[in-house]
């Protein structure tokens, strides 16, 4: 079977790789991809974003069925279309996707369906959101209402820094129209969670769980970014807590989504804030999967994953089944230069393999990467790779995943050193470590 996937990050890069290991697969194409899916064995680039030319291609070569990585495309209907042209594709439709591009959707949807999250407001008007905070306290929450690339939220320590953020939305309209509207909500103290599940819009099959470092610098400090690295699976995520989530947050959702008319299919991914005496609160609903959290996902993943969006398509997720590789998977994620802000492009990169495969146990997957005509491989994103091991603790993969980053070099490396700390002081404080 030949399968298209819609994307050009290191999340597009894993899931396509993973596909390519089925015996069923002819060729994985990747939309526009970068410089890894290039090299790949059995994938190949496809270099068309616009949504009407990506259905005629489909079309015209019989994709299988396609696989959409990012939320621009959903949001901008990308599996509508497909669809009614009679194209086999995973992801919600533009509106089941509201539930990451509007944060108001999520919010009222998940407290007309009692799923648990902070308290909030939504605004319009900057001096009722100002009077709301005041009356509130801090610390405290904005955020934009559309999509902003991972920059649309502000969790403030002072009523004026959270009053200034809505300034900067609703006043200024730094972030344009996503910033038209504002989310104000509580603080939520714990430790944060993605818990990834696949749905065909009736039934449910969970992935692995999984955990992100969204700080750009060591021990969670620095600015926010789209995720430096993750592992699987996350220790904070115990099996009482995973029936938690599944029987509080992921089966309403799905349910509810039902019930209101707009059922949801795709990945469905909630970002978790697990208080310490094990309650659960829904920061945020992505319609997709999490990029890091996909690699050290799919690094995992033992099943044939064709058969597993097979049964996605056809609405027959309760017969799926996903076999997992026992061991922990960890990535490390290498920015470019400049990282969040203003990421350079163009610095050339040393030390890659043609795949992503290093041997048994390590995996290259590449985001930010294109290859040139001289096929040298150069920076052109923020995140430019995520270097992604498995071992038998968070401790080996971890030592495992920083052995192979030290082989890779280009201008301006960005990473952090402390991936999986979380993980490892959890272990250490069970005595496991
Ligand atoms: P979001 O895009 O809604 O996931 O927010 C981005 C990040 O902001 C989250 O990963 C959290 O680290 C933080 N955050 C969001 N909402 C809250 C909240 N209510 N309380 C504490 N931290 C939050
Ligand atoms: N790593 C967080 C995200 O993909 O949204």
């Amino acid at each position: 079977m030949k399968l298209l996937v819609v994307g050009s990050g290191g999340r597009e890069h894993a899931i396509a790789w993973r596909l390519a290991r089925s015996p069923r697969v002819q060729r994985v194409y990747v939309a526009p991809g970068n410089g890894g899916t290039a090299r790949e064995p059995l994938l190949s680039n496809l270099p068309i974003t616009d949504l009407a030319a990506l259905a005629d291609y489909a079309e015209r070569e019989q994709i299988s069925f396609t696989v959409v990585g990012p939320e621009a495309p959903l949001a901008a209907g990308i599996v509508d279309l497909f669809r009614s042209r009679g194209l086999k594709v995973f992801g919600p439709t533009r509106a089941a996707a509201q539930l990451e591009s509007s944060k108001d959707f999520a919010k009222a949807f998940m407290t007309r369906h009692g799923i648990p999250t902070a308290a909030y407001r939504t605004f319009t008007d900057a001096a009722s959101a100002r009077a709301y905070i005041a009356e509130r306290g801090a610390p405290i929450v904005v955020k934009a209402d559309g999509l902003a690339a991972g920059k649309g939220v502000v969790v403030a320590s002072t009523v004026g820094e959270a009053q200034a953020a809505v300034d900067m939305m609703l006043l200024d309209n730094r972030m344009g129209d996503a910033g038209a509207r504002v989310v104000v909500e509580d603080f939520l103290q714990g430790e944060e969670a993605s818990f990834i599940v696949m749905c065909d819009g009736r039934h449910v099959l969970a992935l692995a769980s999984s955990q992100d470092h969204k700080r750009l610098l060591d021990h969670d400090a620095g600015p926010n970014t789209g995720g430096m690295g993750a592992y699987s699976p996350a220790p904070v995520v115990t099996p009482e807590v995973h029936a938690r989530v599944m029987r509080e947050v992921i089966l309403p959702t799905v349910h509810g989504m039902a019930a209101d008319g707009i059922p949801f299919t795709g990945f469905l991914y909630a970002g978790l804030m697990v208080a310490p005496n094990g309650s659960v609160k829904t920061l945020e609903f992505n319609c997709r999967m999490g990029d890091p959290e996909t690699q050290p996902i799919m690094a995992r993943i033992k099943s044939d994953l064709t058969e597993v969006f097979e049964h996605a398509l056809a609405g027959t997720l309760d017969q799926a089944h996903i076999d997992w590789d026992r061991r922990t998977a960890l990535g490390v994620v290498l920015a470019a230069h400049g990282y969040p802000d203003d990421p350079r492009k163009g610095d050339a990169i040393a030390g890659l393999s043609e795949g992503a495969a290093i041997g048994e146990d390590t995996l290259v997957f590449h985001a930010g990467t294109q290859l040139d005509t001289d096929r040298a491989v150069r920076t052109t994103g923020g995140r430019v790779l995520c270097v992604t091991a498995l071992g038998d603790s968070v401790k080996v993969a971890q030592s495992r995943a920083y052995e192979a980053v030290a082989q890779i070099c280009f201008d301006g490396m960005q990473f952090r050193r402390d991936i999986g700390h979380l993980a490892i002081a959890r272990r250490r404080d069970a005595g496991k470590a």
